[in-house]
């Protein structure tokens, strides 16, 4: 295992491997890793020759008042998991390595970007996609593996990805959820027990939900009504629930095939996010 701290060392290394012929797949992670984060990694073993890992918690996507200060942190548990599922490298950088001081480019998408915690979180996605931009050019990978936990994420890096023609394969991983049906997050560490088996509301309403559209599609807003209410009847508070089209990231329409029923909520202090994707 090879960990590297500054960009510097990394992007070398990893040019170095490009001209050695080795195809390289990326799994970007800002750490505290579970199993939602080792399946990726897994996805990533069988695609290249070289697996590299990042961990960062990128401060460019926390808004002040978010938890960039608490976020969990376990370095050493993060590298055994990663020798463990056969990852070849780790970039760490240190929070000062990432950007200079004297920064001042944005990588910005200005349209799948916008609702769900586009809304909520107005300065989230340019922090993401500025970062793994960076942590791209810097591990010059053939392949990069991002979890569908955070879906418009991933359709906004795929966006990215496509527009400035980075030549590069974004693949989409599955959602990894608990044996209860509690999506797997490093956030779900500060729930208390009782916030925990409270925050399964997010899960049930979206499978209610998700039932309700198929057999029904003209009930869209009533079902989405319906899961918000059993949200907030667990003690959760609602930032969202809606249902948009996975290209457009647009209300559907009659067109519309895939679509993702999406949810926000806080419990505590804590916000999770869930989604179910599914055809229309
Ligand atoms: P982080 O929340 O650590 O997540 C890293 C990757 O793991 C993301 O692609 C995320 O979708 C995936 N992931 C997290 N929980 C998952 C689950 N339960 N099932 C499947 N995949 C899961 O997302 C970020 O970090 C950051 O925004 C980052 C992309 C690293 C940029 O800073």
């Amino acid at each position: 295992m090879k960990i590297f701290k500054t960009r510097r060392e990394f992007q070398q290394y990893a040019l170095e491997l490009k001209r050695s012929g080795k195809s390289i797949a990326l799994v970007p992670t800002m750490g505290f890793l579970h199993d939602g984060h080792m399946s990726l990694i897994d996805i990533a073993r069988q695609k290249a020759d070289v697996v590299m890992v990042s961990i960062f918690v990128n401060p460019t996507q926390f808004a002040p008042n978010e938890d960039f200060d608490r976020y969990p942190r376990d370095f050493d548990g993060d590298v055994a998991k990663c020798i463990d599922h056969g990852a070849d490298v780790i970039f760490a950088p240190e929070p000062g390595e990432m950007y200079d001081e004297d920064a001042s480019v944005w990588v910005e998408e200005i349209r799948l970007s916008k609702p769900l915690c586009g809304r909520s979180r107005p300065t989230f996605y340019r922090g993401v996609t500025t970062v793994v931009a960076k942590l791209f050019l810097l591990a010059q990978p053939d392949y990069a593996v991002f979890g569908l936990k955070d879906a418009q994420q991933c359709f906004v890096i795929q966006k990215m990805v496509r527009d400035l023609d980075f030549p590069i394969e974004i693949i989409p991983a599955p959602l990894v959820r608990d044996a209860d049906g509690l999506a797997l997050s490093s956030r779900n560490r500060y729930l208390s027990a009782d916030e925990r088996s409270r925050a399964l509301s997010i899960h049930q309403s979206l499978l209610a939900a998700k039932t309700e559209i198929v057999a029904n599609r003209e009930s869209m807003d009533e079902a989405l009504e319906r899961a918000r209410a059993v949200i907030t009847a667990s003690g959760g508070r609602v930032d969202y629930v809606d249902i948009l089209d996975c290209r457009t990231m647009e209300y559907p329409t009659s067109k519309s095939t895939q679509v993702i029923v999406a949810a926000a909520a806080f419990f505590g202090t804590t916000r999770l996010i869930d989604n179910e994707i599914f055809d229309l």
